[in-house]
Parts: C-alpha cells; sequence; structure tokens
C-alpha cells in the first residue's frame, strides 16, 4: 500500500510554480495577482482564505484578501466582483462559499469575469471543461487529477466509482475521468444519495472517490482489494484532545480501508493541499493568459 502525500506533491508544485514565476519576474513582468472574497465569519472559510492567502506568498504571487461584513447585500458584493473583472492588476480572484443565505450564489458565479475565475465554478468553466476546450478546471477535482497523474496511476479503462455528486467535486470529477485524455479514459460512476447498492457498487470500483462529506463513511467491506481510493472529505469532527476542539476527518475510514488497497490518499495531508495548489495553478495560467505567456 502506498500512500499519495498530498502535501509533499503540493510542495513539488509549488516549488514549479515558484520557478515559472521567479522567471517572469526577471523578465519585467509584475506578480501574479489572486484575490479571495470573504463575506461574514465562517470558521472554515476564514481558515480557507488565510491560507490561500499564506500559498500566494509562498509562490511569489501577491495576493490580497477582501473580507466583507456579514450583512453585506447581494448588490454591494455584485459591485465588488464589477470592480475586481475590471481591475487589470488582478489575474484571478473567488469568492468564498458558503454565502450568508440571503445572497444568491449562483448570481454572484455568473457575475464573475469567466476569464479571471480561477474556481472554475462559471458555466462557461463547467461548459469549457465538459468538451474538453481550454478554461479553468475547479481546484479540488483539479488537485485529484494531479494525484492521480503524479502518482502514475493508469485510469484508462478503469472503473472509477464517485461517491457524492456536487457541483464542486463530484460532477466535474465524473466529466474530468471520463474525457479522452490522460488521466481520463476511465468508465465512471456517479453515485448519490439515492443510489441503490452503494456498497455493491463502490465494491466494484478500481478507484473510489470519496466526496459526500460523511466522516468514517467508507469501510474496508466497500473497497475491492488493490484499489485506488482518493479521500475528498474535509469534515471538522468534535474532540476534546486538543485545543480546536475538533480533529478534521475524511469520508473514508483510513485505518481499516488501508491495509486493503494499493493507494490511499490521508486526511489531512491528501486533496486539501492539492485544492489549495490547484488554485495556484489556475491563477498562473490566467496571469500567462492575459501576458500571453503561453
Ligand atoms: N468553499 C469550499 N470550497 C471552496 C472552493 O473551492 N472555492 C470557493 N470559492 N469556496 C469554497
Amino acid at each position: 500500500m502506498e500512500i499519495i502525500s498530498g502535501v509533499a506533491l503540493s510542495r513539488n508544485i509549488k516549488e514549479e510554480i515558484k520557478e515559472e514565476v521567479s522567471g517572469f519576474l526577471d523578465q519585467g513582468l509584475r506578480k501574479p495577482k489572486l484575490v479571495a472574497v470573504l463575506v461574514g465569519l465562517d470558521g472554515p472559510s476564514q481558515t480557507y482564505v488565510n491560507a490561500k492567502v499564506k500559498d500566494c506568498h509562498q509562490v511569489g504571487f501577491e495576493s490580497e484578501a477582501i473580507r466583507l461584513d456579514e450583512s453585506t447585500s447581494e448588490e454591494e458584493l455584485l459591485s465588488w466582483v464589477k470592480k475586481l473583472n475590471e481591475d487589470a492588476s488582478v489575474d484571478g480572484f473567488i469568492v468564498q462559499l458558503p454565502l450568508p443565505k440571503k445572497i444568491d450564489e449562483t448570481k454572484i458565479l455568473l457575475a464573475i469575469d469567466p476569464l479571471k475565475d480561477v474556481d472554475g465554478f462559471h458555466p462557461v468553466n463547467i461548459g469549457n471543461m465538459a468538451l474538453g476546450l481550454p478554461g479553468f478546471v475547479p481546484a479540488t477535482p483539479a488537485g485529484v487529477m494531479q494525484m492521480l497523474d503524479r502518482s502514475g496511476i493508469e485510469t484508462s479503462g478503469k472503473h472509477c466509482v464517485i461517491v457524492g455528486r456536487s457541483k464542486i467535486v463530484g460532477m466535474p470529477l465524473s466529466i474530468l475521468l471520463a474525457r479522452n485524455s490522460n488521466p481520463g479514459n476511465c468508465t465512471v460512476t456517479l453515485t448519490h444519495s439515492r443510489t441503490k447498492n452503494l456498497e455493491e457498487i463502490c465494491k466494484e470500483a478500481d478507484i473510489l472517490i470519496a466526496a459526500l462529506g460523511k466522516p468514517g463513511f467508507i469501510k474496508a467491506d466497500m473497497v475491492k482489494k488493490g484499489a485506488v481510493v482518493i479521500d475528498v472529505g474535509i469534515s471538522r469532527v468534535e474532540t476534546d484532545t486538543n485545543e480546536k476542539g475538533y480533529l478534521i476527518q475524511g469520508d473514508v475510514d483510513f485505518n481499516s480501508v488501508s491495509d486493503k488497497v494499493s493507494f490511499i490518499s490521508p486526511v489531512p495531508g491528501g486533496v486539501g493541499p492539492m485544492t489549495r495548489t490547484s488554485l495556484l495553478t489556475n491563477t498562473l495560467r490566467a496571469y500567462k493568459r492575459s501576458f500571453n505567456l503561453n
């Protein structure tokens, strides 16, 4: 059994990005810039945004976190989006989700310029991804594809079962893994809360991707011997064993499943760091596009 270390892989990718950026700075170009907009005080969202800012500095990007009050209206947020769309010094930006309930998430996502949508959530980018055209691929699915690729895992002709059909993970991954590309060329089964016989279907997977957000849901008896297991779950589970009061847990019961598999990604230290790095990769692509560096 091999553990796929998202920490080690993302460290390598960040080194590659840093080197590329340093080359551009040597040519006299400005730094790439990523902006994250955060509305309200959601705990995990604050952690993610802080991490994104830190990652940018590590690779030599400019970054800014725009922290808006919980009471921010939809109109105000739309005007921030417009401002960022028009700001030539910003290569890419994201609006951290979830947004407060009174703000229509779709309206906000639709207002983002697809060329700056480094989250890859805009329908134009989802459409481009589905058609195999250039565009931004959402960060978590892109990170999972990098994990498979950089770990030398053969995907062609394999049966890939994805548990969870979310718009930002399961759905895009089902498209990417079924595409005629490498990694790709999988036979994909996208399962969800209404799926019947889920356990049997999971057991047929050569590659099992757990992205449903239920800690420890995938148990050893749901996994085929020798399968590749990628755990996308990141749940906070209460504990009194540390100061934070919570532990980060994946969707896979790592201890029992890891004995049976060929490859497994851990939580923490698996998909999480890869997601963060993919956002940097997307931002660098946006930057290169605007300077015609491709
Ligand atoms: N909330 C949880 N994951 C994400 C993400 O990848 N992007 C944004 N914008 N919000 C999120």
